[in-house]
């Protein structure tokens, strides 16, 4: 990982991977240090690297279970050192889908609760959330912009951009 640059307003952070592994690494950093009702919002094109963040997110929560997108269940459940509420909106095709689904266990219960997709159902999001919006720069290269939204995703922001800052004295695999 490199190139992690802070945004002026402290709650917002960019960094480029050059591997899936170096993807999941920041994932299992998120994972890491995420709290009980963290939601976690994945925007990006297809193949941009949402899913690979996910399993990153489940391994830093503590689980041996490989996470793969539940494109037709809109919604999967892992357990780990906090519950992970995996959702995958891709097939949504109108919001009121998501009505039978219990979504506020996912986002106000005591989980994590990761999303892709989050935009084809941004009105259903809380306002505090962490929103990771991935680009694909390159066949293996990712540009990720991270901001948070609300003190306890602030914190959770800061905590993973000091852990990408420790590896950085500390070369990640492929530096
Ligand atoms: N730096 C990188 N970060 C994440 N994925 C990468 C990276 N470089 C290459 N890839 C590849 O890109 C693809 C990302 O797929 P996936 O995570 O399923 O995307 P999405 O869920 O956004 O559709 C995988 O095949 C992965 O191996
Ligand atoms: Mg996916």
């Amino acid at each position: 990982m490199r190139g992690s640059k802070l945004l002026p307003n402290n709650t917002a952070f960019e960094i480029l991977t050059r591997s899936p592994e170096e993807t999941r690494s920041l994932g299992a950093a998120l994972g890491k240090h995420a709290h009980a009702g963290a939601v976690i919002l994945l925007t990006g094109e297809l193949g941009s690297g949402k899913t690979c963040l996910t399993q990153g997110i489940l391994a830093g929560l503590g689980s041996k279970e490989s996470a793969r997108s539940p494109t037709f269940v809109l919604a999967t459940q892992y357990p780990g050192r906090l519950t992970l509420y995996h959702l995958d909106l891709y097939r949504l095709e109108r919001v009121t889908e998501m009505e039978d689904i219990g979504l506020d266990e996912y986002l106000f219960g005591d989980g994590v609760c990761v999303v892709e997709w989050a935009e084809k159902a941004a009105a259903l999001f809380p306002g505090e959330r962490l929103e990771v919006r991935i680009q694909r720069l390159g066949e293996s290269e990712r540009r990720l912009v991270l901001s948070a939204h609300g003190p306890r995703h602030a914190a959770l922001l800061k905590a993973v951009r000091d852990a990408v800052e420790a590896h950085g004295r500390t070369p990640l695999q492929g530096d």
